[in-house]
């Protein structure tokens, strides 16, 4: 069982990675932390405990930072809409949140468990990280592994060098990628390969039908019909991409995602490259070593994401709909 932390910002993608925590049994899902991002906290984290409560989904959610650490705060409504999760319906929440400071929820439940057991995966702007490290340092030789959705080393999506997680809050990435952890970074050139394309959404149709029960994939294909469109219209995609499913995909089976060590630096003052990831793969020379910035960058010591297994990819989201669906009824 690998143990996670959500931090995240729902956001449409942001759900189905909660979704497949959730549903998956490899996974024990130990908190969802919310940050703002994708929207305001106020939003996001109402959208955190609209989805729980859609798919019977009973963790502590704890809300987050409202603003990123230097950086201005932006949101997207122009991808996600107004409120953050436009398209489905969402209920009236119910259910409490935790008492908890998101940073606290983190830096208590690593420490709780033993050491190097607890994964931390941030798939909205790395704040609370960030601010969890600088609060307890103590947790970074004390978590087993940091999973982050973010960065990218061939084109960004807010810029054209900066994905939206790292130009939402660079200053708060740059402390995730230089702490002395072991980090895996899933960035936009794996994500893009993760279409929920029309068979992944027929299938996901076909489990409520077989099911008899449509509440939860009914769910996914009106949170995948609203992105799809603004995926189709703002970067002309056929499909729209399920980001931050991806860690959690990476976790609960390794081979579905190819990677390579690298290094990886934030650029935090460039005019045009602001929250760029700057990415020195070990394995692909061609640099020229005789300067000192370049022995810093000899330190490969993220792992970066290259190539998705979509067949595997599409395969656990459906297992995962599968057994939350069925849950509704046992
Ligand atoms: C990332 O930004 C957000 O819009 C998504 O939820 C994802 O985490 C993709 O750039
Ligand atoms: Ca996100």
């Amino acid at each position: 069982m690998e143990k996670i932390i959500l931090d995240c910002d729902p956001g449409h993608d942001d759900a189905i990675a909660i979704l497949l925590a959730a549903g998956n049994p490899g996974i024990e899902l130990l908190g969802i932390t919310t940050v703002a991002g994708n929207n305001t906290i106020e939003n996001v984290t109402r959208n955190a405990q609209a989805v729980c409560q859609v798919a019977g989904i009973d963790v502590p959610i704890a809300r987050g930072a409202s603003v990123p650490l230097v950086t201005p705060q932006i949101v997207s409504e122009d991808i996600h809409g107004d409120g953050g999760l436009d398209g489905p319906v969402l209920p009236e929440v119910t259910g409490e949140l935790d008492p908890r400071h998101a940073i606290d929820l983190i830096i208590d439940t690593v420490l709780a468990h033993p050491p190097k057991t607890v994964t931390l995966v941030p798939v909205g702007p790395f704040t609370n990280i960030a601010l969890a490290m600088r609060k307890e340092p103590a947790i970074i030789e004390r978590v087993k592994q940091v999973i982050v959705m973010g960065g990218s080393y061939t084109r960004g999506n807010v810029t054209p060098s900066a994905e939206y997680n790292l130009y939402v809050d660079p200053e708060a990435a740059e402390a995730v990628f230089r702490a002395d952890w072991p980090v895996t970074m899933v960035g936009l050139d794996l994500t893009h390969q993760a279409l929920a394309t029309p068979e992944l959404q027929d299938r996901v149709r076909a489990v409520g039908e077989a099911a008899g029960d449509m509440e939860i994939s009914q769910f996914i294909l009106d949170i995948w019909g609203f992105i799809g469109k603004t995926y189709e219209e703002v970067f002309e995609f056929p499909a729209p991409p399920v980001h931050d499913a991806c860690c959690v995909a990476a976790l609960i089976d390794p081979l579905v995602m190819a990677t390579e060590p690298a290094h990886v630096a934030v650029e935090l003052h460039g005019q045009w490259t602001k929250g760029m990831t700057v990415v020195n793969f070990a394995d692909r020379p061609g640099m020229h070593h005789s300067t000192g910035v370049a022995a810093e960058l000899q330190d490969h010591r993220t792992l970066v994401a290259t190539e998705l297994d979509w067949p595997r990819f599409a395969d656990l989201v459906v297992d995962a709909v599968a057994r939350l669906t069925a849950a509704r009824s046992a």
